[in-house]
Parts: C-alpha cells; sequence; structure tokens
C-alpha cells in the first residue's frame, strides 16, 4: 500500500524518534494519520502499518478494535459525535444526539447518501464543563443546542 510523500515523510519521522525495538509505539498515530489520509482502515492498511512498526498485522488489528476513534468502515467527510455521557446527558445531549439523527437522516455510526456527514454517540469527549458537546473531525463545540447543531451543519454543507 502506498500513501502521500506528505505522509510517507511523517512516518518516517515518527518512526526515527523511537529507540530502536520500540517502533510499535509508533502503530496508534500511525493508524490515526492513515485514518485521515484514506478515510478508514482498511485490512491493507492494517498490513502495512504492522510492516513498518515490526508487528503482527493481527497485533494492530487488536489495536484498530480497542480504539474507538479508529474506524473499519468509511466514514462521512464531517464525522459527527455527540456525546451523551453523564455531564452531556444531564444538559440536553441526549435529545441533542436524537435531533441531530432526525435532521442528517441517519442513526449512529451511518454516513448521510451523500458521503458528506457521519453520525456517532459518544462517550465523554473531556468537554464535559461546556456540556453538551460535540466534536466535528477535530473541532470541539461547546454549550451546543439544536439550533446552534442546525446552524453548523448548515455552514458545513455550504462549505462543500
Ligand atoms: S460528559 Fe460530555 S464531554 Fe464529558
Amino acid at each position: 500500500m502506498t500513501f502521500s510523500p506528505e505522509l510517507e515523510a511523517r512516518f518516517a519521522k515518527l518512526l526515527e524518534s523511537y529507540p530502536p525495538g520500540r517502533t510499535r509505539s509508533a502503530v496508534v498515530p500511525m493508524l490515526l494519520y492513515a485514518q485521515d489520509e484514506v478515510g478508514h482502515i482498511s485490512n491493507e492498511l492494517i498490513e502495512e502499518v504492522a510492516r513498518l512498526c515490526k508487528v503482527t498485522p493481527l497485533q494492530v488489528d487488536e489495536v484498530v478494535g480497542y480504539y474507538s476513534m479508529l474506524h473499519r468502515k468509511p466514514l462521512g467527510k464531517y464525522h459527527v459525535q455527540v456525546c451523551t455521557n453523564i455531564s452531556c446527558l444531564l444538559r440536553g445531549g441526549e435529545e441533542l444526539y436524537e435531533h441531530a439523527s432526525k435532521q442528517l437522516g441517519i442513526a449512529n455510526k451511518q454516513v448521510t447518501a451523500d458521503g458528506q456527514f457521519s453520525l456517532e454517540e459518544v462517550e465523554c469527549i473531556g468537554a464535559c464543563s461546556w456540556a453538551p458537546a460535540v466534536q466535528i473531525n477535530y473541532d470541539f463545540h461547546h454549550l451546543v443546542t439544536p439550533e446552534k447543531l442546525d446552524a453548523l451543519v448548515a455552514e458545513l454543507r455550504k462549505a462543500q
């Protein structure tokens, strides 16, 4: 499997930053960077990361299964994660998630037909003080109301 020259260079730099025999530590960051470029974690990608980090594909597959931010299926261009954990739950997180599901027309871990949005109900994303919180790709949104979420989605649709 080949990646962009930029990502290949990033991987090379990453592998150099670990002591010899410790390249397995690069598995998680490498999977995240690769997922950003490719869109999801395929078997081919697992094999390539295993080869680069000198571990077995099974070890990489176990890492993928453990971390919820690593996805085996393609996500939407914008991955909307709505927290429904305790702080957000107490401040309308569940209603917000239901609203997002209705507005986008998709259920948990589904992707819109146009591939633009995916939705996920998630555990705490570390923004409890500003509940309810939503994360879209790498951007955090605090004190989100259904109206604010609609505005965010409309803005992203316009940006396409
Ligand atoms: S409980 Fe939602 S961000 Fe912590």
